[in-house]
Order: C-alpha cells, then sequence, then structure tokens
C-alpha cells in the first residue's frame, strides 16, 4: 500500500469539467472526474451512452469538438499538465507518448492517403526517421498488428482494407513511436464479434510487448471485468463508482452499477432469470436533476437522493462510490 502512495501515477486527473456553450450559456457536460491511471495497468471506464466518456478522453488528447471546452481541472500525464500545454505540445504528445484507437478507424483515417503515408508521417514527425526508414518500419508495424504481407500492403487506401483491417492500420499508429498511454475508447464495437476477439486479444498482446498503460472505454461491462485492473462507472458527466474490476464486477454498491451489471448476459446465463435493463436514459446534460443524476431511475431512490447530489466517497478499499444509500450500509457494515 505505502508502495502504491509513493509511486507517482501515470496519469492524474483532477476536477475535469468540460462545458458546452448554447445561446442561453454554457452547460456542463462532464462535471467534475478523478481519473488516476498507475503505470502498467488498464483501467476501464464503463456507462451507457452520453454519459461524457469519450468527452472526457477527448479532452485528454485535446481534440474536443469546437463547442465544447475544458472548463476546469488538470490531467498531469509524465508530469505535464495535458490541459496547460499549447496545441503544437499536445500533437506531439499525441503522436508520440500518448496513442489512441477510436470506435470507428474511418474518421481517424485519411481516406485519401495510402496506409504507408499515414503511418509513416509520425515516424518521420516524431521519431525522426528518414523517408526510407519510416517505410519499411511502417511495413513491420502492419506485420506486427497481425496485416499479412506487411510492406506490400503499404500502398492500400483505408477503403480498400475490411473494418478490422483498418482498426489494426489504427492500432499500428498509435504504438508507431512507441506510447507510454493507450486510449482506447470503443475500439471494438463497430466490428462484428469474431473481429472484436481478434482486436481486443491484440491490443493485449501489444499491450504486454510494449508495456503500454491503458484506458479502455466501454459500455461492455463483461468485457472490461476480464480485460481491466480497475473500473470507473459513469453517469451524466461524472463518476458514481470506481473501483478493482473485482468489486465493481462481483459486489457493486451503486445501485447503477448493480443495473449495469444484472443487465450483462454473462452475469444472469445459467440462473434462469430474465434479462433486466434499465428503464429510462440517462438525463440531458442540459436538464439534470439537482439531487443525484441517477434518481429518477433509481430503484432504492429516497426523499434525499432529489435534493443534493451525493459526494463521491471512499468506500471499502480502493472503491469509491457516490450514492446515499451505499453510504449508509457501509457505515453499519462497520459499526
Ligand atoms: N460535438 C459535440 N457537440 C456538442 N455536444 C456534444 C458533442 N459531442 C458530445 N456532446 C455531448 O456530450 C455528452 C457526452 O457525450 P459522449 O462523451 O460522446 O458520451 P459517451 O462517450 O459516454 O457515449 C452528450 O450529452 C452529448 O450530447
Ligand atoms: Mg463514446
Amino acid at each position: 500500500m505505502t508502495d502504491a502512495i509513493s509511486k507517482t501515477p501515470l496519469l492524474a486527473v483532477r476536477d475535469l469539467r468540460v462545458a458546452r456553450q448554447t445561446e442561453t450559456g454554457e452547460v456542463e457536460i462532464v462535471t467534475g472526474i478523478d481519473l488516476t491511471l498507475n503505470e502498467g495497468e488498464v483501467l476501464g471506464i464503463v456507462g451507457e451512452s452520453g454519459c461524457g466518456k469519450s468527452v472526457s478522453m477527448l479532452s485528454l488528447l485535446g481534440i474536443l469538438p469546437p463547442a465544447l471546452r475544458v472548463s476546469s481541472g488538470s490531467a498531469v500525464f509524465e508530469g505535464e499538465d495535458l490541459f496547460a500545454q499549447e496545441e503544437s505540445r499536445l500533437a506531439k504528445l499525441r503522436g508520440s507518448r500518448i496513442g489512441f484507437v477510436f470506435q470507428d478507424p474511418m474518421t481517424s483515417l485519411n481516406p485519401v492517403m495510402t496506409i504507408g503515408a499515414q503511418l509513416s508521417e509520425p515516424l518521420r514527425y516524431h521519431a525522426g526517421l528518414g523517408r526510407k526508414e519510416a517505410w519499411a518500419e511502417a511495413g513491420r508495424l502492419l506485420l506486427l498488428v497481425g496485416i499479412p504481407g506487411g510492406e506490400s500492403r503499404l500502398s492500400s487506401y483505408p477503403h480498400q482494407l475490411s473494418g478490422g483491417m483498418r482498426q489494426r492500420v489504427m492500432i499500428a499508429m498509435s504504438i508507431a513511436c512507441r506510447p507510454s498511454l493507450l486510449i482506447a475508447d470503443e475500439p471494438t464495437t463497430a466490428l462484428d464479434v469474431t473481429t472484436q476477439a481478434q482486436i481486443v486479444d491484440l491490443i493485449f498482446d501489444i499491450r504486454r510487448q510494449f508495456g503500454l498503460s491503458v484506458i479502455w472505454v466501454s459500455h461492455d461491462l463483461a468485457l472490461l471485468s476480464q480485460i481491466a485492473d480497475r473500473i470507473a462507472v459513469f453517469y451524466s458527466g461524472r463518476i458514481v463508482e470506481e473501483g478493482t474490476a473485482e468489486q465493481i464486477c462481483s459486489a457493486p454498491v451503486h445501485p447503477y452499477t448493480q443495473a449495469l451489471i444484472s443487465s450483462m448476459p454473462v452475469a444472469n446465463r445459467g440462473e434462469g432469470r430474465r434479462l433486466k435493463t434499465i428503464d429510462g436514459l440517462p438525463p440531458d446534460p442540459a436538464r439534470r436533476p439537482v439531487g443525484c443524476a441517477f434518481a429518477p431511475r433509481c430503484e432504492r431512490r429516497e426523499a434525499r437522493c432529489l435534493v443534493a447530489p451525493p459526494a463521491l466517497l471512499p468506500m471499502d478499499g480502493e472503491r469509491r462510490a457516490a450514492c446515499f444509500v451505499a453510504h449508509d450500509e457501509a457505515r453499519e457494515l462497520v459499526r
């Protein structure tokens, strides 16, 4: 434990807030997120669509859409606050120290440039290789990510590759300059099930070889339970529960996490129970309730939940949770 405390995390995000400009003022999309990623760790981020997972990741990379801006917070990565850097420095970090893989490789790859041109660009710009060396290294990277033919495929354009192959190219690009952090935002969501499994395996293979730390965003808790060390559960722009993968998947304390777990097909298999779904939708950030944002959908809602949002408090071990009912239950356990 003392060891963990004395170690500097690879990434420490504190009170991240992201706002959207509207005609009537600013709306908070991300409402104060703290995240810590230790070296070598895989941090899973889970939550339904629209909870601010991607917006949080884009803010770390400095590539938020124009309507959004980081309105407060810090994100210290390898000793520098990402939110205090010039765009030129962020561009350098994105290409070299932080790799990223998104859901749709078509939006990240340039359709009018060959794979080879796109792969060799970061190698020349960030790693300082010459044209020929970069081309040869690009070919080696393609082989490394399981694209047969390696160098001979470098003259292909993205549309000539299948979705799975394009995602392999994205992975090759993300690791070209040996980053220490990989941000994977739903990297397999757009792929068929067989390809999904292959891409997950590939990323884990690469992670081992390169000693990467990973933030893996997914709405699939079953997947995260297998690959993550720790999991943070996002709901309506904040973290509602965070803990080890074991704590989150086997003994969740927040009603939202509990609902996510009971809607997981794997958890229910063989128990003869009907799959539960969570009624309703996460709130629109412009119309977030004053109390707990999950209260309108929560089976354990009490009057106090509608008055003010609960704080994210330390619970057992590494766990933190933001729920009045869970806080009370934890206190009773201690008593
Ligand atoms: N380009 C954008 N312009 C304005 N609002 C956006 C944009 N992208 C996302 N948002 C808003 O940010 C919120 C969180 O979105 P997102 O981070 O994409 O969710 P998730 O990745 O968890 O599904 C949503 O309510 C969405 O309306
Ligand atoms: Mg997303």
